[in-house]
């Protein structure tokens, strides 16, 4: 059988302002596009989708990224986490590549290593370009993407010095109307980011104002459908009060974000000042399918309505039945998805 030749994708020596101007053209690929079918009938919170696949947000830094991954065969793509104002990328490195075994609560720092692996220390910060580039953008992205693929939009408030939740939660809400009336299908509220030090990176710890926020999106999009992701939660107790706290006003939730740990260097000094940054990627399989089996039998148990979306570590058609196994409705995917473009046409065709 002939070599594929290599397809275009993140280069995590480049920057992220360089990647985000150096997006691949959406055809960027030799591929014949036959890519089969996951029979069945697949929703995404309620709206109609071909597959239970999509991108998590992530790797679709942009508009043009997001048509690259939707000919690629993803169904659902996540527009990266956007802001009500421009925020720079932390500096470089934006992406460490780490040796380590699965991870789970208060993980011990993890090593660099000079090879992927399959997991990675992620450090952006959440970026995001001005609010009337990435509109536009969302408003073109809509426009060329095909019919039957969802565009969800992910947005996080940006506290500012001296912020009252309800402060932080219209900014949240700003974003999501801004998604919503540029052509978002699906809104995805990020209320975990193990990078930034802000509350709204931890609002997931902390289901009142959650609840709060959530509301306050929820009012903002009218019935388009809200998900919000969440971290790493092992405790029964803390899930069950999120689960009450948001299932008045949200469609899904997508866990997990990451796991948030130190990272060393090999020589044993610390990465990125001593902070914790999130592990993404095969490390955290285990863990993310724990909490979503652990979210199912609590919303099984209330009777909940709420969908879940595996995240993390998903690599191919095992692991995607893995967490749909687990009570997931569907997968998102970003780590394995940047490192092989073709996932989705792997995962596809090793579809039993
Ligand atoms: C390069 C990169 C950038 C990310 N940026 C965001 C982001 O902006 N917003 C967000 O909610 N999650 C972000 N994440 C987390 C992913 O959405 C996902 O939760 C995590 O990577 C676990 O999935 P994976 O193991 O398939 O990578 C990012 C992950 C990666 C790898």
């Amino acid at each position: 059988m002939p070599r594929r030749s290599p397809l275009p994708r993140y280069d995590h020596g480049q920057t992220y302002a360089w990647n985000y101007e150096h997006a691949p053209a959406p055809d960027a690929h030799p591929d014949n596009l036959a890519i089969p079918a996951i029979p069945g009938d697949w929703d995404f919170c309620g709206l109609p989708v071909a597959s239970p696949l999509g991108i998590a947000a992530g790797p679709l830094l942009n508009g043009a990224w997001c048509l690259y991954y939707a000919r690629l065969g993803f169904d659902v793509l996540t527009y990266k986490t956007v802001r009500s104002t421009a925020r720079n990328c932390y500096p470089m490195p934006n992406l460490v590549p780490v040796d380590c075994p699965p991870l789970d609560q208060a993980p011990p720092p993890v090593i660099e290593c000079p090879q992927m692996r399959g997991s990675w220390a992620v450090s952006f910060g959440m970026p995001s370009a001005a609010p009337e580039i990435w509109r536009e953008d969302i408003r073109s992205t809509r426009r060329q993407l095909a019919d039957d693929k969802l565009l969800s939009v992910s947005v996080v408030g940006t506290v500012q010095e001296g912020w009252t939740t309800d402060q932080l939660a219209d900014d949240y809400a700003q974003c999501a109307a801004w998604a919503v009336s540029s052509g978002a299908d699906v809104i995805e509220a990020n209320f975990s980011c193990p990078n930034v030090v802000t509350c709204d990176g931890q609002l997931y710890q902390q289901p009142a104002d959650a609840g709060r926020v959530a509301q306050r999106v929820r009012d903002a999009i009218g019935n388009v459908p809200l998900i919000i992701k969440v971290g790493h939660l092992t405790a029964h107790a803390a899930a069950r009060q999120l689960i009450d706290a948001l299932a008045p006003s949200v469609s899904a939730l997508a866990m997990t974000n990451s796991i948030a740990t130190v990272v060393r260097r090999q020589n044993g000094q610390p990465h990125f000042e001593g902070q914790t940054r999130g592990i993404c990627g095969a490390a955290t399989y285990a863990a993310s399918t724990r909490q979503v089996a652990m979210f199912h039998k609590l919303l099984s148990e209330c009777g909940s309505g709420l969908q879940l979306i595996g995240v993390g570590g998903a690599a191919s058609a095992g692991d995607v039945a893995g967490y749909l196994e687990r009570g997931a409705h569907a997968v998102h995917v970003a780590t394995a998805a940047m490192r092989n473009p073709r996932l989705a046409s792997h995962i596809k065709q090793d579809w039993k």
